[in-house]
């Protein structure tokens, strides 16, 4: 492949690709788990209504028609297989990789700590050291322990000792052994589902709620922050965040760059703002370039969408990584970004779009220290359930067969030829 490119990636850069412990786990001792089985039946029967405007929605009827879509079981085996997954990410040329450790099998009963999950993540954390590839350790993604739910999770602002003490215990175990802790995963989008529009668990539909849990959120990080640092001062600690790049139908117009600003500070700004100084990076999750009218409605273009339904504008990021670095000059990584595309027809090209979005981004100025694809593995996406394929990697779920796709090795070869321009 030929680069002719003026700017160059770090030599530390790191490349590599996201999961998320329940997603590629499944099952535990933890509130989704509980969630799914009560709600796959309803999921089922209501997949028609909710999905039948999606353009392939011929190819996933019957999938996202059946309850086992929406129980999220042994994951895919990431649990067993994941030596085989790592040796994946070194075929990739991938040196990171972005995992999680689960709360709630650390911690299944309240201040009880499970000997067997420790030294599952000591060996899983040593098995990418042997392979040189740096672990980007997410500690909450959304999932908690039930007995941490049943007291009213984040919703508490008493409940945070609990998440202190599990960060505690985290640092004290592997705080020597980690460069990179992402400390919670788009509190913005688990606010607005969990306690706004009551899609995902615990389903409260309360403007109130909302507020407190995504407020006591930002306490959590600023605590965890200093839990983390005070064991080990070089660990970069941050979160990673839900941004979108919000565009204004008409340009020209005050009040819809007005109405952008409104949108932008509340979605995209605010907990940024409020844990400046708290951060050593900012993880940036990168999926979306939506237009808005003055009115905040969202007017995309129909065309292109993802197997979703998600308008892709991929060259977006561009704006957006040179917009939170002019904000905050705080190092960034791109700590997810991809598409669901079961049929891998546009993987290639969203791909072959953001790699120069990101080479313009540094070329501006932006210190850009990553990029993690989302995902690397097909995985259970939520409330969604498993139709969504966001893998660089397929995988068969009947046999746990894992395929690599040909996007990824598009991906792989620039990752290498980058290297080699960097050495
Ligand atoms: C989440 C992932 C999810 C992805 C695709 C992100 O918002 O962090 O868990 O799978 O989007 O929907």
């Amino acid at each position: 492949m030929c680069h002719t490119i003026s700017m160059k990636y770090r030599n530390d850069f790191l490349w590599g690709a996201s999961t998320a412990g329940h997603q590629v786990d499944g099952e535990s001792a933890d509130q989704w788990t509980v969630w799914e089985k009560a709600n796959a039946e309803r999921l089922a029967l209501t997949a028609e209504k909710r999905l039948d405007w999606l353009p392939n929605w011929d190819t996933i009827s019957r999938q996202a028609s059946q309850p086992s879509n929406y129980l999220s079981g042994n994951g895919v085996g990431h649990q067993q297989r994941y030596t085989q997954d790592f040796d994946i990410l070194t075929t990739l040329h991938m040196n990171a990789f972005r995992c999680g450790i689960e709360w709630s099998k650390l911690e299944p009963q309240e201040g009880s700590w499970d000997t067997d999950a420790i030294e599952y993540y000591r060996q899983y954390f040593n098995e990418l050291k042997q392979r040189g590839i740096t672990p980007i350790v997410t500690l909450w993604h959304w999932t908690m322990p039930v007995w941490f739910t049943d007291k009213g999770g984040f919703a508490k602002r008493k409940n945070l000792r609990y998440f202190e003490r599990y960060v505690a215990k985290v640092a004290e175990l592997f705080a020597n052994d980690l460069s990179y802790v992402i400390t919670l995963n788009e509190p913005n989008v688990y606010a607005t589902f969990g306690y706004l529009n009551g899609e995902w668990p615990p389903q409260a539909k309360s403007p109130v709620l909302a507020v407190v849990a995504y407020h006591n959120l930002m306490l959590a990080h600023r605590r965890a922050y200093h839990i983390l640092k005070a064991a080990n001062p070089n660990i970069q600690v941050g979160i990673a965040a839900q941004l979108a790049d919000m565009q204004p139908t008409k340009p020209g117009s005050i009040l819809n760059k007005l109405s952008i600003s409104i949108s932008s500070w509340g979605w995209n700004w605010w907990f940024l703002n409020k844990i400046r100084g708290q951060q050593d990076f900012i993880g940036v999750n990168y999926y979306f370039t939506q237009y808005q009218d003055w009115l905040g409605r969202i007017r995309n273009p129909k065309t292109p969408v993802s197997d979703l339904g998600w308008y892709m504008e991929p060259a977006g990021i561009s704006r957006l990584l040179t917009a939170t670095w002019e904000r905050y000059h705080t190092p960034l990584i791109v700590t997810e970004n991809g598409l669901a595309d079961s049929s891998d027809e546009q993987r290639r090209w969203w791909l072959e779009q953001t790699m120069p979005a990101l080479e313009k981004a540094i070329e501006s100025g932006v210190d850009m220290r990553g990029y993690l694809h989302w995902s690397l593995l097909d995985n259970f996406e939520w409330a969604y359930g498993w139709w969504p394929e966001f893998g660089l990697v397929h995988v068969d779920r009947s046999t746990m067969q894992r395929t690599i796709r040909p996007s990824a090795l598009w991906l792989a070869s620039y990752i290498e030829g980058h290297k080699q321009l960097d050495a």
